[in-house]
């Protein structure tokens, strides 16, 4: 149990601060241990949940939040709840329909930050969320990320949302939405581990105003899809593994820390108890500059998570050859 007072906190280009962990949802079951966890996380410290309508689980997220909220562990105020508009609702319209979506969802009144979930877009059909034709593959769309970034600004004025942003959007692509828009972003969330330190893209959107978000923290080790088949290397390194022993940690605490102690928002996920407990216990101790740079000099390119299925939609953002 850590006291959530003591959780630092990362302020926004808006003022709003958020916990700088969060519980990721992506992939937990929707078999009740989602809802355990949710529930175990609040009781060790949790006030940030990281969410997406894609992850097809929040009706299950919502009901623990609402519970805790019932039985007086919490409030809402003192919750940081974040989800993400999928590509299939990228008309500006469509937006507001799915961050209504979302609420309803959640049985919760507003989301503290919305997110773009992806730069590309899918078919904007009915409430299929992967659109194919009759061959199986994907049938992309091409509403344009900036339509769909304007969608989110009117939820904002509608105050269905706090606070905007994107995830997965490359430095150009930043750049190019930061120059159309009214609302800066208050955060790009992207894969981030000491095999894809991002410094390049968290340097470029620093300076911008928007802070980075983290995730694969731990590049996601027990993921069910077919990308890598290195998962959980990250966890045995060997530098890492001797940080942990250094400071009698786990690697996991070791690569969470990575992140907090470079003002990093961290959003690892877990349904286990004792990992959910471990992994916000990183705030009793503080690696050393040089340790920092030796975990930044791991990086090599890897990505936990390629979503292959996008790989020639237009504005598929994991070419390193065309921008970072
Ligand atoms: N914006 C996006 O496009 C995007 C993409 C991917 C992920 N995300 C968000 O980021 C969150 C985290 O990323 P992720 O789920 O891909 O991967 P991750 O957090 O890096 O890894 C999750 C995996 O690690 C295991 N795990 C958790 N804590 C551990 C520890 N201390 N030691 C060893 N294993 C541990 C979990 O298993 P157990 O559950 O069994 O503990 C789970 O299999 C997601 O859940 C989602 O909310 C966003």
């Amino acid at each position: 149990m850590v006291d959530p007072k003591q959780v630092p906190t990362v302020k926004f280009n808006n003022g709003v601060e958020v916990p700088v962990i969060g519980l990721g949802t992506w992939q937990a079951p929707r078999d009740g241990s989602l809802y355990r966890s949710v529930r175990t996380a609040i009781e060790c410290g949790y006030r940030h949940f990281d969410c997406a309508l894609v992850y097809r689980n929040e009706e299950e997220t919502g009901r623990a939040i609402n519970d805790a909220i019932k039985d007086g562990l919490v409030t809402r105020e003192e919750l940081f709840i974040v989800s993400k508009v999928w590509i299939t609702y990228l008309k500006r319209d469509r937006v507001m329909d799915c961050v209504k979506k979302i609420l309803e969802k959640f049985q919760t009144p507003y989301l503290d930050l919305a997110l773009i979930h992806w730069p590309m877009c899918f078919a904007q059909v009915d409430d299929t969320l992967f659109p194919t034709d009759a061959d199986g593959k994907i049938i992309g769309g091409d509403v344009d990320y900036i339509e769909a970034y304007q969608g989110l600004e009117d939820c904002v004025k509608a105050g269905l949302v706090r606070s905007i942003g994107i995830s997965n959007f490359t430095s150009a692509q930043v750049d190019r939405l930061v120059k159309a828009v009214t609302i800066v972003p208050v955060t790009n969330q992207v894969e981030a581990h000491p095999y894809l330190n991002q410094n390049k893209l968290r340097k470029f959107c620093e300076e911008r105003g928007i802070t980075l978000t983290a995730y694969s923290p731990l590049g996601n080790p027990g993921s069910v899809d077919s990308n890598p088949p290195d998962r959980g290397c990250l966890l045995k390194d060997p530098v890492i593994l001797r940080l942990a022993q250094k400071y009698g940690k786990n690697a996991g605490q070791i690569l969470l820390k990575f992140q907090t102690d470079r003002n990093i928002i961290v959003v690892p996920k877990s349904v286990n108890p004792d990992r959910i407990k471990s992994n916000i216990q990183i705030f009793d101790f503080k690696l050393t500059d040089e340790e920092l740079q030796e975990l930044e000099s791991l990086d090599r390119n890897y990505r936990s998570n390629l979503f292959e299925i996008t790989r020639d939609l237009p504005n598929h953002p994991f070419d390193p050859s065309i921008d970072f």
